[in-house]
């Protein structure tokens, strides 16, 4: 089954989170210098009220103006630290977060390229991309902000609590007793905007997503004056995120702005009503007061703090799980480290193949290519002609059967060790933006300049290459869009010759080109084919007359197999076939030209 490569090992609930831990291991050293500074950071923000405290209690009424001076000069040397270590704090924190996930996004792009192709026919590439992105910018917030933040604000909580106990009991008691009912608002306001935001999320993969799509197609786009439409889908998406965050950001800055402004006042009037008989009957100092007073008021800072970055910790737990859940997908398996040997022959035995469960596109196709000889596959769209490419490079498994070479089933070889004795064409080029010379040797570095050159001349590319300006090292556009669909071919064959496979598979592409480009692309083939062993997807007449077997395909099922002159004469459904699809065979003499080609 193709679908069970791609399944999650185990399903789990939740990713520990001990597991992303594990990726701070190698930035234990920033994590513990930020959290220290934020220890450092919260200690003296603790003592700044205390130093305040001495100066009203103490130094004034003693009437001691040098140690007043001492002590408000160890004031401003406090604050400067704080500046100091808040500075150092948020470089270290910030550290921390790009480099672990700088260090997840490297895994996960490895993992991503090591997925079975099965995998990737079920995902769009871009709300993949803007996927994994939105939720790496959760992770390295989760670093560098959430768990430090919410270690730091509770211990400065933590800290504040307990210089009031130690001071005063009732008041603190007093100041601590609203304290849960406002963490529980707090808590309950972030939950009903998280779904807001969560929505607004989807929204924006989901743009990304066509606007990705619509700029890939751009001629299509075009040339059927769709942009209207375009811009109107995608549009829509992006007004509809914007309408949600805006919902979301009112509520959320308006309710934070009403509590922040009311908080601090209210506790401050609270602590007063409290302490004010304590002073005036003597009992209690003014300086504890000035403490109370500016622990009350800063009390709902930590508080939104630690909500905020709970918040935080639910989304980088939502994040990690969609990460995790790509980096738990199953790798395509190695095969067993077997070196291929391809002596022989390959047999499809019995091979049935479904892109989904119980709807099988290829059903019981058996045929053997014997080492040096060319393989032809033919029949209407969507017969399984390029499926069956698709199994024998082992992109795919079948469902059932097996692919045997010299005896051996595809599955007992290394992977990696099979394919690179494939020279793979496919149906439809794909260029990378990048020169000429990387586009054929695929940024391989162990094939020099001067065997791409070799590999451009053996498939008749040179003289196109020579005319585009800077030669090999010239620029290929998206997709090699400045450069014609022949031209596109030419430079998959060099492709192919560069990396001198044993076999090569071809998909040829159904598009037409001009008649030179025509010639062109069949001396390559004949340069390309010469002495190798061959599987070809022919739409090419000159193929099905070089092929030493022709297999005829409809409907996932091979229904004929012989030479060109033998299915002519015996299946009427390949002659319609040839004729529809190969015109020009009628102008061959004889209709089987085998040297020549068509056009000749
Ligand atoms: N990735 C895929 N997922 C699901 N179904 C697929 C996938 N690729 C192809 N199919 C289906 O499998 C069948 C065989 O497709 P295949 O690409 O092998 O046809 P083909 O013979 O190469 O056709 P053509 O001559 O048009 O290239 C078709 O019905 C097609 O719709
Ligand atoms: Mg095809």
């Amino acid at each position: 089954m193709t679908t069970a490569e791609a399944k999650p090992k185990k399903k789990k609930p939740s990713v520990p989170l001990s597991r992303l831990l594990a990726y701070m291991a190698d930035s234990r050293g920033l994590f513990a210098a930020g959290l220290g500074a934020m220890l450092l950071v919260s200690g003296a923000q603790l003592a700044g009220p205390l130093i305040l405290r001495r100066i009203v209690d103490e130094a004034i009424p003693a009437g001691d103006v040098p140690r007043m001076l001492r002590l408000a000069l160890s004031y401003l040397g406090l604050v400067l630290v704080m500046g100091g270590l808040t500075y150092w704090q948020t470089i270290a924190i910030a550290k921390l977060g790009l480099s672990v996930v700088t260090k997840i996004k490297r895994e996960l792009f490895s993992r991503m390229l090591s997925l079975p192709v099965a995998w990737f026919d079920g995902h769009q590439v871009g709300e993949l991309m803007a996927r994994v992105e939105s939720d790496s910018e959760k992770l390295r917030q989760f670093f560098s902000n959430v768990g430090i933040y919410l270690l730091g604000s509770s211990i400065f909580l933590a800290g504040m609590i307990a210089v009031m106990f130690a001071m005063e009991p009732t008041a603190a008691f007093y100041l601590v007793l609203p304290m849960p009912a406002v963490l529980a608002l707090v808590i309950f306001l972030f939950d009903k905007l998280r779904a807001w935001y969560e929505k607004a999320r989807k929204l924006y993969a989901e743009t990304v997503a066509s606007v990705t799509e619509f700029v890939q197609g751009i001629e299509v786009i075009r040339a059927f004056d769709r942009a209207r439409y375009a811009i109107g889908r995608v549009g829509k998406a992006s007004r509809e995120k914007r309408d949600l965050e805006m919902k979301a950001g009112i509520v959320e800055y308006g309710s934070m702005s009403v509590l922040g402004f009311a908080i601090g006042p209210l506790m401050t009037a609270l602590i007063i009503s409290r302490l004010a008989p304590g002073i005036v009957e003597g009992s209690l100092t003014i300086g504890t007061l000035l403490v109370f007073i500016s622990y009350a008021q800063r009390l709902f800072d930590p508080l939104m703090g630690i909500a905020e970055n709970i918040r935080g910790l639910q989304q980088a737990r939502v994040a990690m799980d969609r990460i995790f859940g790509i980096m738990d997908l199953e790798p395509e398996p190695a095969g067993s480290g077997r070196k291929p040997s391809f002596e022989r022959s390959i047999e499809f035995r019995d091979v049935t193949f479904a892109y989904k469960e119980g709807e099988p596109v290829l059903e019981n196709v058996s045929f053997s290519i014997e080492k040096g000889k060319t393989l032809a596959l033919v029949g209407p769209s969507g017969s399984g002609k390029t499926t069956t490419v698709s199994l024998l490079c082992r992109f795919y498994r079948p469902t059932a059967g097996g692919i045997l070479v010299d005896g051996t089933p595809l599955e007992d070889f290394d992977l990696a060790s099979w394919r690179r004795t494939i020279g793979l064409v496919l149906q439809d080029v794909y260029l990378f933006p990048g020169s000429v010379l990387e586009n054929v040797r695929i940024y391989d570095d162990r094939i020099g300049e001067p065997d791409v050159w070799q590999a451009l001349k053996t498939v008749h590319a040179d003289a196109f290459v020579d005319r585009l300006h800077g030669g090999v090292l010239s620029e290929l556009s998206e997709r090699g869009g400045n450069i014609s669909t022949g031209e596109k071919q030419l430079v998959s064959f060099a492709r192919a010759v560069a990396f001198s496979p044993e076999l090569v598979v071809m998909d040829e592409a159904t598009a037409s080109v001009d008649v030179a480009t025509e010639r062109r692309i069949q001396e390559s083939m004949a340069e390309l084919l010469e002495g190798k062993t061959a599987v070809i997807v022919a739409h090419r007449l000159s193929s099905i007359l070089r092929a030493d077997q022709i297999l005829f395909f409809k409907d996932g099922r091979v229904v004929a197999r012989g030479r060109h002159e033998d299915l002519l004469a015996t299946l009427p459904e390949y002659a319609e076939l040839v004729r529809l699809q190969f015109p020009d065979l009628e102008a061959a003499p004889d209709g089987a030209n085998r040297t020549g080609g068509a056009r000749a």
